[in-house]
């Protein structure tokens, strides 16, 4: 299994590459999920301005649980998909309601959010707590695709369940936060999607399947809607 070669290359190269993003200086719950929620339909740079301001007019989970809605929306306008606020909103209460006003602390507690799937309870359990569980984006299926040369349809249910129970067994258990955004950052800046990977930059490149059988342009496979 190719991916029990990957953490140490990886880890590695994260540490040199990663770039200085604010939600990494800082990385309270609160912060990742509302970085990770408006990085979902949104790119890095267009994210940032909408970041600081967010937390600047709302710092706390008490205070986007008691916002006016048109104050959100505001903050939120030019960001589209307008139910992502309106849910941050729900969980926010939900937070208040349900877990004191206390940011839960377990993958389950942190799924049964609003708005939040199991690639954001991924993503804020293992970056914010620690906990060693995959947190699997489009970025992410890509990366692990050509490296372990799968050609399941990664917009079927099957094959990504079978890459998070891969990444699962083989992530380093000390380093989860790290290594899950070591893998994003590498679908964003190297692993690119079409025919234009930089494999000659890529930590993984003398084990990836896709590169060392030619394969890049091949997968992932993504079979049409
Ligand atoms: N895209 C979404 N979340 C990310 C993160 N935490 N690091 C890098 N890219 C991301």
């Amino acid at each position: 299994n190719q991916l029990e070669q990957l953490p140490i290359p990886l880890l590695q190269w994260f540490q040199e590459h990663a770039r200085v993003l604010p939600w990494r200086s800082d990385p309270t719950p609160y912060h990742v999920w509302i970085s990770e929620i408006m990085l979902q339909q949104t790119r890095v740079a267009a994210v940032l301005d909408y970041y600081r301001r967010f937390l600047d007019a709302l710092p706390t989970v008490a205070h986007l649980a008691a916002v006016e809605e048109d104050t959100l929306l505001k903050l939120w306008q030019g960001l589209g998909y307008y139910n992502r606020a309106r849910n941050l909103q729900k969980a926010a209460r939900q937070i208040m309601e349900e877990f004191g006003g206390v940011f839960p602390a377990s993958y389950e507690e942190i799924l049964s959010l609003a708005g939040v799937g199991e690639y954001t309870a991924g993503a804020i359990s293992s970056i914010a707590f620690g906990i060693p569980v995959p947190a699997v984006d489009g970025n992410v299926l890509r990366v692990v695709a050509r490296i372990t040369g799968d050609r399941g349809d990664i917009l079927n249910a099957a094959t990504k369940a079978r890459i998070r129970a891969a990444l699962l067994e083989t992530m380093p258990k000390q380093f989860p936060g790290a290594y899950n955004q070591a893998l994003m950052e590498l679908g964003a800046l190297v692993c690119l999607p079409n025919g234009a990977p930089l494999c000659e930059q890529c930590p993984a490149a003398s084990f990836c399947t896709a590169y060392q059988e030619g394969l890049t342009g091949e997968l992932p496979v993504k079979a049409p809607k």
